[in-house]
């Protein structure tokens, strides 16, 4: 009989968890002795940023501008409530039912109105349902990506699909982006490069439309350069869309999907931002031969799509309000935008610059080389407030400097007092990096160096070694 099972004994059939720090030491242990069974993908596998930053902002003292939340408290909850309610009443078996791998014709309707808003009309065969956009990414790169196959996506790029193209080993090349959105002659030398080297990217991951992290928009002349060098290059397009109709000002640009016709445009597209994350619903559009795959890998995955949440997108659909919401939350956004792009202006020091997106959930935040924005968050959340480091989008290490600022999850004043707070302790970086870089000036400018009582050199020490 094992000491654990002695113990239930002693406590009536309920194991007693050991002390804290024999726990801690146990966890050690415990890895040590699964180490040899891991897979070799294991250790190239990354935790999401968002995620790991999710345990510490869900605390209620904390403003946290780090998710990409949309504020589900604007849908109307009797409304939420009736059609549950009418699905518990008229089909509760069926939506309790598992149902077919590539999601209901009734959802793809939906989803196809979804789609006609931004001018887009994919054939439903075309079309699977998933598990959030986010499940869309993971099964094109499972079907398409072997270990060291190049993808190419922007820098920075949605820090959820980082991940995603580490789990699967995929040689990750990040094209640089300014405010048209991803740079095609970077692309093209990047493509020429990889051609000499006898390699093609198995796709090019974009999206294209209020960018998550950047806020930028790709340009109507780079998307169509862009869908041309799919052609040309036979090379595939993913179109990650989940904020295309989140606009708040300007005019609004074809989506890839649209002017390319779907055979080199794999479109991933979600009701998270325009209805709820929390149904978990997504879907992706690709040509025959892909989705054929496609939904082999989606059997293995999870079979099918939560039945009772494609339900729920049925009934709301049928209510015809599905645009007139999209509507009201766009407009509360585009007020709480201006309310972060104020306070930036407020209290950002100089040095900094961001981006001034025309939609989507996201500001994109550089400051001065010398401060860590990794650091930064841990100064940020001592005064409770978080934010995405930029690293988090990039696969080399490059952002350092940078953080991505949600503007969707939170109120205005709570914006403003976030980026007060965010504001101040960058403040004081600047401040400290200013005091000892003037000093290092003078003591350079006296030719006098530091010296310790023994006469050596003292190095003259910045906030931060590069
Ligand atoms: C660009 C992008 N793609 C995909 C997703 C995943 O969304 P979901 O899985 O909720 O549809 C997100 C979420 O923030 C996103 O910003």
């Amino acid at each position: 009989m094992t000491e654990s099972h002695d113990r239930a004994e002693e406590t009536g059939g309920r194991v007693p968890l050991p002390p804290a720090h024999r726990r801690a030491h146990s966890r050690a242990r415990d890895l040590e002795r699964y180490a040899d069974l891991f897979a070799a993908r294991t250790r190239v596998m990354r935790s999401s940023a968002m995620r790991d930053l999710m345990a510490i902002t869900s605390r209620p003292e904390v403003i946290s501008l780090a998710g990409g939340l949309p504020d589900t408290s604007t849908f109307p909850a009797a409304s939420f409530a009736a059609q549950m309610t009418k699905i518990a009443q008229e089909s509760a078996a069926e939506a309790l039912q598992y149902g077919p791998t590539e999601g209901f014709e009734e959802t793809k309707d939906c989803i196809r109105e979804v789609m006609a808003a931004e001018g887009m009309s994919p054939d439903p065969e075309d079309i699977i349902v998933t598990t959030g956009g986010q499940q869309a990414i993971d099964l094109i790169t499972k079907t398409l990506i072997d270990p060291g196959d190049p993808v190419i996506c922007e820098a920075p790029t949605y820090p959820g699909a980082v991940p995603v193209f580490c789990s699967y080993e995929a040689d990750v090349h990040q094209v640089t982006t300014d405010d048209d959105g991803m740079r095609i002659d970077e692309l093209e030398e990047l493509l020429d490069r990889l051609a000499a080297e006898g390699r093609r990217p198995k796709f090019i991951y974009s999206v294209p439309s209020f960018q998550n992290p950047a806020g930028v928009t790709l340009s109507g002349e780079r998307r169509g350069r862009l869908v041309e060098i799919a052609r040309e290059r036979e090379v595939l397009v993913v179109e990650d869309n989940p904020y295309g109709l989140l606009r708040y000002e300007g005019e609004p640009e074809a989506p890839l999907y649209k002017l390319e016709g779907g055979n080199y445009v794999i479109y991933v597209g979600t009701f998270s931002k325009i209805l709820s994350p929390g149904i978990r619903l997504g879907w992706l559009c690709a040509p025959p031969p892909v989705m054929e795959k496609v939904v082999l890998g989606k059997q293995a995955a999870d079979l099918c799509t939560s039945t009772l949440t494609q339900y729920f997108v049925r009934e709301y659909f049928a209510e015809g309000r599905w645009r007139r919401y999209v509507t009201d939350v766009t407009a509360i956004y585009r007020e709480r935008r201006d309310a972060m792009l104020e306070a930036l202006e407020s209290y950002f020091p100089r040095q900094a610059t961001w981006t001034r997106p025309q939609g989507g959930l996201f500001v994109w935040a550089t400051l001065p080389d010398y401060i860590d924005t990794g650091d930064l968050l841990a100064k940020a959340l001592r005064e409770n407030v978080a934010f995405v480091p930029g690293v988090a989008a990039f696969t080399d290490g490059r952002g350092t400097s940078s953080m991505r600022l949600n503007f969707s999850g939170v109120g205005e004043e709570e914006i403003r007092e976030g980026i007060r707070r965010i504001g101040e302790v960058i403040g004081e970086q600047v401040a400290l990096f200013e005091t000892l870089t003037q000093e290092s000036s003078v003591v350079s400018r006296q030719s006098s160096e530091a010296r310790d009582e023994g006469g050596q050199v003292l190095p003259l020490r910045l906030p931060r070694e590069r």
